[in-house]
């Protein structure tokens, strides 16, 4: 195969605004943050340059709208752990990031479930303005009974329901985007016409779940609507992120996983909503340590790993999942079942040790795979080791590029753009500019 005609990576930097992103404890390291605070616009910028310098797509910037309390019940764990606890709003460094970038895009985590489509879509349509065009929505329905509580609701909505109520959702946010004609504003200032209003249509949605009536506030941004992101992996989740996402993300532990994931999701693409398979972005996460030598990298590994407390990785895999493992004894083994919480992820660990989920995995062992990175694979060696690893996933799992989660920042980020980038960019797997000026241009390109 010519370098040209290999399938180049999409690199997305998986983060959280907060001080500890998907690797528990990681706040404890003795890398993290120094000199940095992660809430302010410093640490944003320097993120930022630095995925640009690597040539990354975006950066990925997940959230949840409240402190997880599955665990014994109470957030206590959460708080003390740090376990993605405190959270800032993450809308609101959008702004930062593109405003210290010409080309990186951001992929912003909001939740459709306590917020009306209207106020949604008016955000997303004010963020690809000041992006100019840079911002993708991953659109999500708060999993978590923590964020029902703290925004009033005794009973969380079934996962079923919650689908549903994102399917009307998304129709009214695109209805709202698709409402003003290109040509709608003429600006002209001897006739003092602003904008034609036969050109700006008023939506009239009266459904099950929403009702809107008026015009969009906001006057066409340049993607038209954010690059729509989702990371649904529960049967409807899949259904759903095949027929709205235009890029996917998904945890599989290892290469066959993948490759079964990359053919469900063409085969629903293709049979079920009509879209070619390799139009949407399968995007997979990884964690990758990353040294001069092997023996370095496993060192600097064990010291990640050493972060991590117990308790807090319970915790977090209680929050995610909506099951209260503090019921369960440590070596009990963790059953594969439909879980209240994020299902796509809990597979990532009942497959963790081998693809058929045949061998067992102790609450213990989960609770420490997944706080390592949501049960991503970990990528550990020097540049070509990660490299290989990353060409495997591409060209047998089926990957069109990979969420890096991070290990510390500032740091990780900038380990694996100045070691792992020019290694993929000699084998061909990098870009080496930006092709488009969109965020949707770069990321669906090739
Ligand atoms: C890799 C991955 C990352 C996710 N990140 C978030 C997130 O940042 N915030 C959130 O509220 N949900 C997140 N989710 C949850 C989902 O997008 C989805 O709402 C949830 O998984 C329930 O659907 P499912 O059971 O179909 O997966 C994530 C899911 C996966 C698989």
């Amino acid at each position: 195969m010519s370098l040209s005609s290999k399938k180049k990576a999409h690199l997305l930097g998986f983060i959280q605004h907060g001080v500890n992103s998907h690797a528990t404890g990681m706040w404890r390291n003795a890398k993290d943050k120094i000199n940095y605070d992660f809430a302010r616009p410093r640490y944003w910028r320097h993120m930022a340059q630095t995925m640009e310098r690597g040539f990354f797509d975006a950066m990925f910037i997940a959230d949840e709208l409240a402190p997880y309390n599955t665990f014994e019940n109470s957030s206590d764990a959460t708080v003390r752990y740090a376990v993605q606890c405190p959270t800032h709003e993450p809308s609101t460094i959008v702004p930062i990031i593109t405003g210290a970038t010409e080309h990186l895009g951001v992929g912003v985590t909001l939740s459709t479930m306590f917020v009306h489509p209207y106020a949604m879509s008016r955000i997303l349509s004010s963020l690809d303005h000041l992006s100019e065009g840079r911002v993708a929505w991953n659109v999500v329905s708060s999993y978590s009974k923590s964020e029902w509580e703290a925004y009033g609701h005794v009973d969380m909505t079934p996962r079923g329901e919650r689908y549903e109520k994102m399917e009307e959702y998304l129709d009214v946010c695109y209805q709202l985007w698709d409402s003003w004609e290109p040509d709608a504003i003429v600006a002209d200032k001897a006739t003092g016409i602003y904008a034609d209003p036969d050109k700006v249509r008023v939506i009239d949605h009266d459904g099950k779940y929403f009702k809107c009536r008026g015009r969009h506030f906001c006057a066409p941004s340049p993607q038209g609507r954010p690059v729509i992101w989702q990371a649904g992996s529960s049967e409807r989740g899949r259904d759903f992120a095949a027929k709205h996402a235009e890029a996917i993300f998904a945890v599989h532990p290892g290469v066959d996983r993948m490759k079964q994931y990359a053919s469900d999701l063409d085969e629903r693409l293709e049979s079920k909503f009509d879209r070619r398979a390799g139009s949407v972005k399968y995007i997979y996460g990884l964690q990758t340590v990353v040294a001069e030598t092997r023996s370095e990298a496993e060192e600097k590994y064990e010291r990640i790993k050493a972060c991590i407390p117990l308790e807090g990785a319970i915790a977090w895999m209680s929050g995610h999942f909506g099951l209260d493992f503090s019921k369960m004894k440590l070596d009990e083994n963790v059953k594969n079942l439909e879980v209240p919480g994020i299902q796509g992820l809990f597979e990532s660990i009942i497959y963790a040790k081998d693809p058929e989920g045949k061998v067992p995995v102790s609450v213990k062992e989960a609770a420490l795979i997944y706080a390592q990175g949501m049960g991503m694979p970990v990528a550990v060696g020097t540049a070509a080791d990660i490299a290989d690893q990353m060409e495997t996933y591409m060209d047998e799992g089926g990957a069109d590029g990979f969420m890096l989660a991070a290990t510390y920042t500032p740091g990780c980020f900038e380990e694996f753009v100045d070691l792992v980038v020019p290694e993929l960019q000699r084998r061909g797997r990098l870009r080496t500019r930006y092709e488009g000026t969109t965020l949707r241009d770069n990321l669906l390109s090739s």
